[in-house]
This record gives structure tokens, C-alpha cells and sequence, in this order.
């Protein structure tokens, strides 16, 4: 079994975090905490490449679509008047078309990070989908309140600065999506034998 400490994980600076200057303050965050950058790279994605990160299984548009359904409903949003349905299914689709948009308008910053529970340590760094929802202290929740009700009425998805893998299976296949194995790096931050 894997160590703790070196799982790893995907993470993006998307094309908003780049465009507005904030791949510094991204790494930052994830170093300071004491996970390691063990690959990185700046990549102008075609449509093609994000359609194949992200899933296109049912399960996955039902989840992005329940949740961009619930929090219409808890606004009081018609949510078939933004998207035409109420299915989840079809409103995740629509999500998904608008992400091969928003990821290829510009370049984004591909990483790779290693470190203890790094899959849920960088998603709470990252903070809620949503930021409106995320809390102060996450990155989403520091540089962005966006929301769907204002993203979705002009036909875009929110944007929220970085992506970051949702569990192991989406780590392995992204890892493997973005990277080839020689450009991971295998070394040691000095200041782990102090740490852990
Ligand atoms: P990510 O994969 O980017 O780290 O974000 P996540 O797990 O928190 O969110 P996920 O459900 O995987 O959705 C992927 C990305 O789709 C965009 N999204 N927009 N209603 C909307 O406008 C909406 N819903 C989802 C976001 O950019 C989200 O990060
Ligand atoms: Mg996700």
C-alpha cells in the first residue's frame, strides 16, 4: 500500500488563475503546506484534451448537474429557464460544453503534487466548486466569488482558478493525461525528515 505521504495528485491552474497573475500564489499555498511539486508545466489545451479529462460517464454529468440544480432551487432560480430541463444529466452536459470553452481560451498550469493525503489536502486548499460558497482561506474562497446564477445565465461556467483531482481514480487518469512518467521527478524536500 501507498505511503500517505506520497500520494499524488493533478492539479490546473486554469486559464482565469494564469490570465490574472495568480500561478504563484497557487504554488505558494500548496508549498507552504508542506506538499511538493514533483512536475510542472504551462500547456495551451485544445478542446480535444479537456474533453478527455474530464468524464463523460453519466454518473459525472448527474453529479455537476444536481449540484449546479441545487443551488439554483436554494436561490429560487427557475433552472428551466437558464438551461431548457431540469434533468441533471442534460444541465451536466451543458456544464461540460461550456468547460471545453472556458479551458482552451488560454493556457493553464500543470502539476503534479506529492504529498501526505494530497488528493483531500489540496482540495480543501482549493476550497467549494463554487466560489461564492468557498471559505476565506481557500484559494477560491481568496481570489473569486463566482457563481452559477451568474455564470450560467451568459451561457459560461464558473470560473474558480484552479482544478484539482476529485478522488483516486480521477488522480491516476489525469496524472497519466497530463504527464508522461519522465517528466515526474522522484526527490526529497529538505525539510520532510523535520515534518513527518
Ligand atoms: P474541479 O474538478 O475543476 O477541481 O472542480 P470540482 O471537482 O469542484 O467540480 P466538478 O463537479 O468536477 O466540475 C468541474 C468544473 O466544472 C465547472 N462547473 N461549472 N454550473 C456551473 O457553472 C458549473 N458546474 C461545474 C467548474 O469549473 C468545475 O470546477
Ligand atoms: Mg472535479
Amino acid at each position: 500500500m501507498k505511503k500517505p505521504k506520497d500520494e499524488r495528485t493533478l492539479v490546473l491552474v486554469k486559464p482565469d488563475g494564469v490570465i490574472r497573475g495568480l500561478v504563484g500564489e497557487v504554488i505558494m499555498r500548496f508549498e507552504k503546506r508542506g506538499l511538493k511539486i514533483i512536475a510542472l508545466k504551462m500547456v495551451w489545451p485544445t478542446s480535444e484534451h479537456i474533453n478527455k479529462h474530464y468524464p463523460s460517464h453519466n454518473e459525472w454529468f448527474e453529479s455537476v448537474g444536481s449540484r449546479t440544480k441545487e443551488f439554483f432551487q436554494g436561490k429560487n432560480i427557475d433552472v428551466n429557464e437558464h438551461f431548457g430541463t431540469e434533468n441533471p444529466a442534460e444541465i451536466g452536459k451543458q456544464v461540460k460544453s461550456w468547460l471545453l470553452d472556458y479551458m482552451t481560451v488560454g493556457p493553464v498550469v500543470a502539476m503534479v503534487i506529492e504529498g501526505m493525503h494530497a488528493i483531500t489536502t489540496v482540495r480543501k486548499l482549493v476550497g467549494h466548486t463554487y466560489p461564492i460558497e468557498a471559505l476565506p482561506g481557500s484559494i477560491r474562497g481568496d481570489f473569486s466569488v463566482d457563481t452559477p446564477s451568474a455564470a450560467n445565465v451568459e451561457k459560461r461556467v464558473v470560473k474558480n482558478i484552479v482544478h484539482a483531482s476529485g478522488n483516486d481514480a480521477e488522480a491516476s487518469h489525469e496524472i497519466e493525461h497530463w504527464f508522461s512518467p519522465e517528466e515526474i521527478n522522484d526527490y526529497k524536500r529538505s525539510d520532510e525528515d523535520i515534518m513527518f
